[in-house]
């Protein structure tokens, strides 16, 4: 959301090794502004206004974590308004149980509201305007919410709520949904889906959006290379394609090297600020815990920024593989350690500085992105196939241009990216299975289990 970038492909010689980051305020819960705490029947009322200004309804709004996704969530979201001041972002949430999950019942009062903060954003290469594009986006998050429930929300702003309705208000037409996750040590079945690259491929992810969001997953986890060359409009419309998705399930990114503008990236996208991650790498590098998964997401796109990273990736892999609660990590980056796509292949600096404790604390799965092909290793360790070990997956074809897969001696099994691809995961307990789907989810290119 608003940390500067450090190391990114091929600007990497281009970049300053300043550590820049604006500020700001911590998202708070909303005071009400009204005393009217019942639930109420709004949303069913065809007389009520959601827009006073249509060109200020939310669009791209779509969900994160920055903290414990078993009881907050974040949700951002753009708007026509080009200027911080005279605008607050809110949110309206409750229960799904109690409000319907058309939020016709929803409550109102200070729990069920919160308001955030607005953040420029540039199109530059740092988090400050070097007379690049300025662009804006609204962050609202919500904490102290009741663990693996279902919510509905609608997102935007107005200006008081008055017996059962809205004054001025700009909020999205129809509420959208999202469930937080079950407690950490939860052992109950969990189904995220994993996917990256999709570069200009809008058009088909529209198309096979419905159904990738009726798969019903818990959370995403995107390996970079949204767009081609991190322009606004290309952003927008992967927003717009995406939305389903993003309207329904939050969706964890790492940043890959077509995110060639690295503000426009994280502008866009609040991730946690993990303790330890060194200066700089705050929302590059972080980790959460989802049931019995802990989920690394890691900014491999030049060797300064994994060297950078390593010291934290140890100490935050130590922690996890001594939490009694946690069965399984899992850590996701855009470039490869290990593939035998011709088009990049395998990435010396994560080899180097990541591999080794990858090895070291027996990371289940290593998901990237990078070649647009699928790929999954054989457990692999210290450059030879073991019975057990860290397995790494290449599934990088949400709907980019395929690239040619390729054999080494670590490849167990391969697929032209011509396909595409993405990787609906299930975590039951002890048991970790997953399915790497061809695009059009007609084909399985991959089926693999683990257990424990
Ligand atoms: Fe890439
Ligand atoms: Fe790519």
């Amino acid at each position: 959301m608003r940390k500067f970038a450090i190391g990114l492909g091929f600007l990497t010689t281009l970049l300053l090794p300043a550590c820049l980051q604006s500020t700001v305020a911590t998202p708070a819960q909303d005071a009400a502004t009204t005393q009217d705490t019942a639930a109420v029947d709004i949303a069913s009322d065809a007389t009520v206004t959601w827009q006073t200004d249509p060109t200020n309804t939310p669009k791209s709004l779509h969900f994160t974590w920055q903290h414990d996704p078993a009881t907050s969530i974040s949700v951002q979201w753009t708007t026509a308004a080009t200027d911080l001041t005279g605008y607050t972002p809110k949110i309206w949430f409750d229960k799904a149980a109690s409000a319907g999950a058309d939020g016709a019942k929803m409550t109102f009062s200070a729990a069920t509201t919160a308001s955030g903060t607005g953040e420029y954003y540039y199109q530059s290469l740092v988090a400050t305007d070097t007379s690049g594009t300025r662009y804006l986006t609204w962050t609202v998050e919500a904490t102290g919410l009741t663990p693996d429930t279902d919510y509905v929300l609608r997102a935007g702003t107005w200006s008081d709520y008055q017996a059962g309705a809205f004054v001025k208000p700009d909020l999205t037409p129809s509420v959208v949904s999202f469930h937080t996750a079950p407690l950490k040590g939860k052992r109950q079945p969990v189904k995220i889906i994993l996917a990256g690259d999709s570069r200009g491929g809008n058009d088909k992810i529209a198309l096979n959006a419905e159904r990738l969001a009726a798969l019903g997953a818990a959370f995403w986890v995107f390996n970079g290379d949204f767009t081609d060359f991190c322009q606004q409009d290309q952003w927008d419309g992967w927003f717009d394609a995406m939305h389903p998705i993003l309207n329904t399930a939050p969706l964890m990114p790492v940043q890959g090297n077509h995110e060639v503008f690295p503000p426009m990236y994280y502008g866009q996208f609040a991730l946690p600020v993990n303790a330890g991650v060194p200066d700089g790498y705050q929302e590059h590098a972080w980790s959460i815990n989802y049931a019995n998964v802990h989920v690394i997401g890691l900014d491999s796109t030049s060797a300064a920024a994994a060297s950078d990273q390593a010291a934290w990736l140890d100490a935050d892999l130590a922690a996890a593989r001594a939490d009694p609660d946690i069965d399984w990590i899992i850590a996701a980056m855009h470039y490869p350690a290990y593939s035998a796509c011709t088009n990049h292949g395998s990435t010396a600096w994560v080899q180097q500085y990541w591999v080794p404790l990858f090895e070291k604390y027996n990371v289940d799965l290593i998901f990237a992105g990078h070649d647009h092909d699928y790929e999954r290793s054989w457990p692999w360790v210290n450059n030879n196939k073991v019975a057990k070990g860290p397995v790494y997956v290449v599934a990088g074809g949400f709907y980019a241009d395929g690239y040619t897969n390729g054999s080494a001696a670590w490849t167990a099994t391969s697929s032209h990216g011509n396909k595409s691809n993405y990787v609906v995961m299930t975590v039951d307990g002890k048991t970790l299975s997953f399915i790497a789907y061809s695009g059009d989810g007609a084909s399985q290119l991959d089926t693999y289990s683990l257990s424990k």
